[in-house]
């Protein structure tokens, strides 16, 4: 057989193997193909490969060159059909995703109760007409003493009982001890009438126990406006106390004494059969309004401080403080 015989047949053969491959669509009919063309015994290019020894000897290594060739890009024709129709049949490798299979969930978290108060007690004033007021966390002694009429030798001041941060040598900054900074801050910076709350940290330092820690949450109220009362005062603490504890609460006041209030007192909420203390109150002292800029000839109000914690406690019946604090989800689940 001449080369050119040879080489035809081989390429020939090549072109009828690509054409099996392609017409094959299932995983048998291409085995039965391989096997007609790459067979061991009896394929195709195995009877071609005998037929080399007719070829004249000057050509043999030019025959055989060819061959190797061709074989190679059958057995390359062979691996992609293969590759084809494993990924037309889905293949006998597992696809790595299911997308049908419904997701892991992934545990939902939610607000701190505490913050859920803050809301909720956010929500309630605002319907009686209090909007939001925020103030710093560290204050001057002007916002947290001076301006609320608490003078330089008031007892309140005493290092022991507050947290005085060294923030630099000209002026003492305290972290507040009371959210009735806030109510100069707000006087201070606009003209009654007033109708504000103020939600957020205070701090003392008091020993942690099942009533007390170091840091807690107050809301703050004032209200300034002419010919302002304490039936005021009392209407909406009670309007506030019924919304939040959620029956018809009945609210007490007792006599007490705050620098910034005149009268002062404390305000109890009459609860499952107890009267329980709520926090201060009392009309906005005369020095108070002076200190700001407002002339009590003209105006007055009313302010109060309510623990939220206390609230919230209250309400949940939570019997510790601490566990606001300890973030074991055992206990914040349960809100
Ligand atoms: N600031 C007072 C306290 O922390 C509470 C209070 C607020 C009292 C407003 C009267 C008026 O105890």
């Amino acid at each position: 057989m001449s080369l050119s015989e040879f080489v035809g047949q081989l390429d020939a053969l090549l072109e009828a193997a690509i054409e099996a491959f392609n017409l094959a669509h299932t995983e048998d009919a291409l085995e039965e193909a391989r096997i007609s063309f790459l067979g061991a015994k009896s394929g195709r290019l195995k009877t071609v490969q005998k037929q080399m020894g007719s070829v004249a000897a000057d050509d043999r290594k030019a025959a055989g060159q060819r061959l190797n060739e061709v074989k190679q890009l059958v057995q390359d024709a062979f691996e992609a059909a293969c590759a084809r129709v494993q990924s037309q049949s889905g293949g006998t490798a597992q696809p790595a995703i299911d997308h049908s299979l419904p997701g892991i969930a992934a545990p939902r978290g939610h607000l701190h109760p505490l913050t859920q108060t803050i809301n909720e007690l956010k929500e309630i004033m605002g319907r009686l007409g209090f909007e939001v007021a925020e103030g710093p966390e560290v204050e001057d002694e002007r916002h947290n003493f001076d301006a609320l009429n608490i003078p330089a030798e008031h007892p309140a001041r005493d290092p022991l009982d507050n947290f005085y941060v060294n923030v630099g040598p000209a002026v003492p900054m305290l972290l507040r001890s009371q959210t009735s900074t806030v109510q100069i801050r707000v006087m201070e910076s606009r003209p009654w009438p007033i109708r504000i709350i103020s939600l957020g940290r205070v701090y003392r330092p008091d020993t942690a126990d099942a009533t007390h820690y170091p840091m807690f949450h107050q809301m703050e109220g004032l209200l300034i406006d002419r010919h302002v009362t304490m039936a005021d005062l009392k209407s909406v603490l009670r309007m506030f106390a019924s919304s939040y504890l959620g029956a018809d609460v009945h609210v007490r006041f007792r006599p007490s004494f705050f620098p910034f209030t005149e009268p002062s007192v404390e305000a109890d909420f009459w609860w499952n059969g107890n009267w329980v203390e709520f926090g201060g109150a009392g009309m906005v002292d005369p020095n108070v309004l002076s200190a700001v800029g407002y002339d009590p000839e003209e105006v007055s109000g009313f302010a109060f401080g309510l623990g939220i914690e206390r609230l919230c406690m209250r309400r949940h019946n939570v019997t510790d403080i601490r566990e606001f604090y300890r973030n074991d989800v055992r206990f914040l689940q349960q809100f």
